[in-house]
């Protein structure tokens, strides 16, 4: 093999008139009036190569054999395109190589779709042929970002002193809310480890150490319904530190997301970041992971309301529920069609239908206004701010959140489609103060919002027994853009106070000592008051890389359904593995 003097990304304008040999894969050929032209691929770019008759015959004659996803190594003169024939879309686009000689390095098969960035084989069929998807450029791209993304990483964390330490992958159940994938131990019948769902566990552990900086960037293992962001592994970039309060741990993440926007993108970000309480996420976005690029924010019309002789609102008011609405600008010119299309929508998201009001010179105009009064119809398009040719959208629910989230998603909904979103801007944001546990009314129990580790107001402590809804977390989570990026809290550090929110998560003092006594042991001897977060590391690059699915920036991702179509795992093992596992497969 003639080995590379250059990648197929390096020469240009002054390397006319050297030898060159690049090694590399063919991405395409043409004949042009018996001269053969081949663009040759590499992960650094594109270089175009020209067989011509009169110079080199017998290469040229050769070189009609070569297909796309050839291997080949070709030497040649670097030599100026000629006028007018310049491709600025490439780096190496002012010169060509005019080939002395070639070899094929190797043959490919006719590949099962083509290598361009604008393929459009389905997924499925790429994520068979996984290798063959990660040349085309934009994906390589991708891993290429994610690469440098590490590299900020590790750079910016060992610059401010926290120490990397790997966390074991076959451990003890954590509770992250998804369900474990299991291994099972051949020496201990019955017996199983879990896959870290994350190092939460550990990473609190190393504090009480005395490590006082922890970072890892580190995969997690979830079984969880997938979706674009969602993988059954992903990788986190997970820190806790020692003696810190909630602000110590923002400015840490705060300096690292400036750096890789800056770093990355060039694009610098305005510190700190705007922190907004999960109450009024919910109120003003109808979500907790706001996505502030647009306006369009939910007003709360309950007062408003209370009392109506329109009696779905009445009797949403009078149930403890919500009246909220919004409004969509310059929206009242939706057809009836259109507006239709929104109530089912509403109705699918889980409310009774929505109230429309179309704003005209005239006045307000809505099918609900043989029932709700012209003042409180009034007062609500004052709440709004509404002008004439906006559209309001109202809806009312018992339940306070299902209002709210039901017309937060087609607020997102809306401002896509309406083309609302500056999909250029950058909107981190911090949600602090979530409710420590929610009710959850099918198992009748409190369940933690977060992880039973999150710590509380002190404030707060005496409320555990009395209104465990009403004890605020002291915990946060980054959103970026609409999306949850990462989640942490300052956590509990003392044994007592730990057992007592295990007791309210309705847990035995047997099933606590089974499952966190070790944790709860550990507190007993010096545990230091500490804090952190875990960041989705997947989800960073992907908003970086501008691609709406984390599968676009991970090398060989999982299906939605889990599968990895490539090895097609998950598989069966043979009978005499599952015997040595002590494991019986049910019918
Ligand atoms: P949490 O469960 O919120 O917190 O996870 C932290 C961040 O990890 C990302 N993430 C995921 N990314 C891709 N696929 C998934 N299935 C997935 N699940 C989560 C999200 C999320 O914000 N131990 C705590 C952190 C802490 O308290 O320090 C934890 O794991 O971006």
């Amino acid at each position: 093999m003639t080995k590379r003097t250059h990648t197929c990304g390096e020469l240009r304008r002054e390397h006319t008139g050297t030898t060159a040999t690049l090694n590399g894969w063919v991405h395409g050929r043409r004949d042009l009036g018996g001269m053969i032209f081949i663009d040759l691929r590499d992960r650094y770019g594109v270089t175009q190569v020209v067989f011509e008759p009169h110079h080199a015959p017998e290469a040229c004659a050769a070189a009609k054999e070569l297909r796309p996803e050839f291997v080949v190594s070709v030497t040649g003169v670097v030599r100026k395109r000629p006028a007018g024939s310049e491709n600025p879309r490439l780096s190496t686009g002012d010169i060509e190589i005019l080939a002395d000689r070639f070899e094929i390095l190797n043959r490919s098969e006719v590949p099962p779709f083509e290598i361009r960035d604008d393929v459009d084989a389905n997924e499925d069929l790429r994520l068979k042929y996984r290798y063959l998807d990660l040349r085309r450029p934009v994906l390589m791209r991708n891993l290429l970002l994610r690469h440098k993304v590490y590299q900020v990483i590790h750079r910016y964390f060992d610059g401010l002193g926290f120490v990397e330490i790997e966390t074991p992958v076959l451990m003890k159940s954590t509770p992250e809310g998804a369900r474990d994938y299991l291994v099972p131990s051949r020496v201990h019948p019955g017996k199983f480890y879990a896959l870290p769902q994350s190092p939460q566990t550990y990473k609190q552990l190393l504090m009480v150490a005395g490590f006082d900086r922890y970072v890892q960037v580190v995969k997690c293992f979830r079984d969880e319904d997938l979706r674009a962001d969602r993988q059954p592994e992903f990788t986190q970039i997970d820190l806790e530190m020692a003696f810190v309060t909630r602000e110590d741990v923002f400015a840490v993440v705060e300096g690292l997301v400036e750096r890789l926007l800056a770093g990355i993108l060039g694009v610098s970000v305005t510190l700190p970041f705007e922190r907004m309480h999960y109450d009024a996420a919910l109120e003003r976005y109808g979500t907790d992971k706001p996505d502030t690029r647009f306006g369009m924010e939910l007003h709360t019309l309950t007062d408003i309301m209370r009392g109506t002789a329109f009696t779905i609102f009445a009797a949403a008011v009078e149930a403890g529920g919500i009246v909220t609405g919004m409004n969509v600008r310059g929206g009242a010119g939706l057809s009836r069609k259109q507006l239709d299309a929104l109530n089912d929508r509403a109705k699918a998201l889980g409310l009774g239908g929505l109230v429309w009001v179309k704003v005209e010179d005239g006045g307000l105009h809505s099918p609900a206004a043989k029932f709700l009064e012209e003042g409180r119809l009034n007062a609500a398009a004052r709440e709004l701010d509404a002008a004439a040719g906006d559209l309001l959208l109202l809806a009312a629910s018992p339940e306070r959140r299902k209002a709210l989230t039901a017309l937060g998603t087609l607020r997102l909904e809306l401002g896509r489609e309406r083309g609302l979103i500056d999909t250029s801007a950058h909107r981190l944001l911090w949600v602090v103060d979530f409710p420590l546990f929610q009710y959850d009314e099918e198992s009748g129990r409190w369940v933690a919002e977060h992880h039973p580790f999150t710590g509380l107001y002190p404030s707060d402590v005496p409320m555990l027994d009395k209104d465990p809804g009403a004890v605020r977390a002291d915990c946060y989570d980054l959103v970026w853009n609409g999306n949850e990026i990462g989640s942490g809290s300052i956590r509990i550090h003392d044994a007592e106070l730990q057992r007592k929110v295990f007791r309210v998560l309705g847990l035995s003092e047997e099933e606590i000592r089974g499952k966190f006594g070790f944790l709860i042991e550990a507190f007993r001897y010096g545990a230091p008051p500490h804090g952190g977060i875990a960041l989705g590391l997947d989800r960073i690059v992907a908003i970086l890389a501008g691609t709406p699915s984390i599968r676009d920036v991970i090398a060989f991702p999982k299906t939605n359904s889990a599968l990895s179509l490539m090895d097609g795992a998950p598989s069966e093992v043979s009978a005499e593995q599952l015997r040595e596992l002590h494991i019986a497969i049910g019918p």
